[in-house]
C-alpha cells in the first residue's frame, strides 16, 4: 500500500498506556486527571503536535464540506471492511491485528456479553471511517482523540500545551469557553476535530439507533467520555447517551484476545446482521 501507518497504530497503543484496563471510566471529571505520559513515544508526541496545530475551526469546516458530498465510493459495509483491511502496518506485520480483526474482536466481545444487535453492529463498524487514510488524508486528520473546535481547548485534552501552535488559540472568539456555541447547545451543534468518527457517522446516520450513532460519532472524544470535559456544551440527549459511549469504550480498548477471530467463519452471522440494518450499498 505504501501508506505509513505508524501513527495510526501508535495512537491506539498510547490510549492503552493512558487508560490501562484497571482505570475506571470516569466521565464526571471528579477524579479525572492526566496520568504520567513519560512513556509516550516521541512519535505519539509528534502526532499530537500536528493534530493540535492543524485541527482549527476552519480546517474542520473545510473537511466536513469536502466529505459531505459522499461521492467517493458506493459500497456495502462488508466491502468497506475489506477495503479498510488494505491498511496494514508494514512496520510490524506480525504482532498487530488487521483492521477487520480489531473490528471483529470488538463486536465479538460485545456479543459475548449479551448486548443488543445494534451494539454489536456498532462494534463491527466503528473504525470504518479510517478509510480516510486510503483517500490520502494525513493521519492526524483521521485518528487521535477528538475535541471541540470553535471554543477554548480544554486542559483535559491530551497534550494541551501543543495548542499554542493552533492559530485558534489566539482567536478573539474561538479562544473563549463558549466560542461560537451556546451553553447547553448539545454536541450535535458542535464541530469536533475532524477524523474517522465523524466521517463514519455521516455515512451511517440514517440507519442505526441513536445509541449506536453516539458510540460511532464520539468514541474518540476522550476529553468528554473519559475526562469529563465540555459538560457545559451538553444537552439532555448527550447526557442520556454518555453512558452508552462509556459502555462502548472498554470493548474498543480492551477486547484484544490471544486468538484472532475466525473472520471467514463469522462472516455469515455478520452479513445477516449488517443486512438487518443497512442497504446493500451506501455512499461514502
Ligand atoms: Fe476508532
Ligand atoms: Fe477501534
Amino acid at each position: 500500500m505504501g501508506v505509513d501507518l505508524s501513527q495510526l497504530d501508535e495512537w491506539e497503543a498510547d490510549l492503552l498506556r493512558r487508560y490501562p484496563q484497571s482505570t475506571s471510566v470516569i466521565g464526571d471529571g471528579a477524579t479525572a486527571g492526566f496520568r504520567d505520559y513519560d512513556q509516550a513515544k516521541d512519535s505519539v508526541k509528534e502526532f499530537y503536535q500536528c493534530n493540535h496545530r492543524f485541527q482549527t475551526h476552519d480546517f474542520v469546516q473545510g473537511r466536513k464540506t469536502e466529505f459531505a458530498s459522499k461521492n467517493r465510493r458506493r459500497m456495502g459495509i462488508w466491502e468497506a471492511m475489506e477495503f479498510l483491511n488494505e491498511l496494514v502496518d508494514e512496520s510490524d506485520p506480525d504482532t498487530d491485528l488487521s483492521q477487520i480483526e480489531h473490528l471483529m474482536q470488538t463486536s465479538e466481545a460485545i456479543r459475548q456479553d449479551g448486548n443488543p444487535d445494534w451494539f454489536i453492529l456498532a462494534g463491527l463498524i466503528h473504525d470504518l471511517g479510517k478509510i480516510l487514510c486510503l483517500y490520502g488524508e494525513p493521519q492526524w486528520a483521521v485518528v487521535g482523540d477528538t475535541f471541540p473546535v470553535g471554543c477554548a481547548f480544554s486542559k483535559r485534552i491530551v497534550y494541551p500545551e501543543y495548542f499554542v501552535e493552533n492559530t485558534d488559540s489566539d482567536h478573539p472568539l474561538y479562544s473563549t469557553p463558549l466560542g461560537v456555541y451556546e451553553e447547553g447547545c448539545g454536541f450535535s451543534q458542535v464541530n469536533l476535530s475532524w477524523g474517522h468518527d465523524e466521517y463514519l457517522f455521516q455515512v451511517v446516520r440514517d440507519y442505526l439507533p441513536d445509541e449506536a450513532l453516539y458510540m460511532i460519532r464520539y468514541h474518540s472524544f476522550y476529553p468528554w467520555h473519559r475526562e469529563g470535559a465540555y459538560h457545559y456544551l451538553m444537552d439532555d440527549k448527550d447526557r442520556a447517551m454518555l453512558e452508552w459511549v462509556q459502555a462502548f469504550n472498554p470493548y474498543d480498548l480492551y477486547s484484544k484476545a490471544d486468538q484472532p477471530p475466525d473472520v471467514e467463519g463469522l462472516k455469515p452471522y455478520y452479513m445477516e446482521l449488517i443486512h438487518r440494518y443497512f442497504p446493500d450499498e451506501l455512499d461514502w
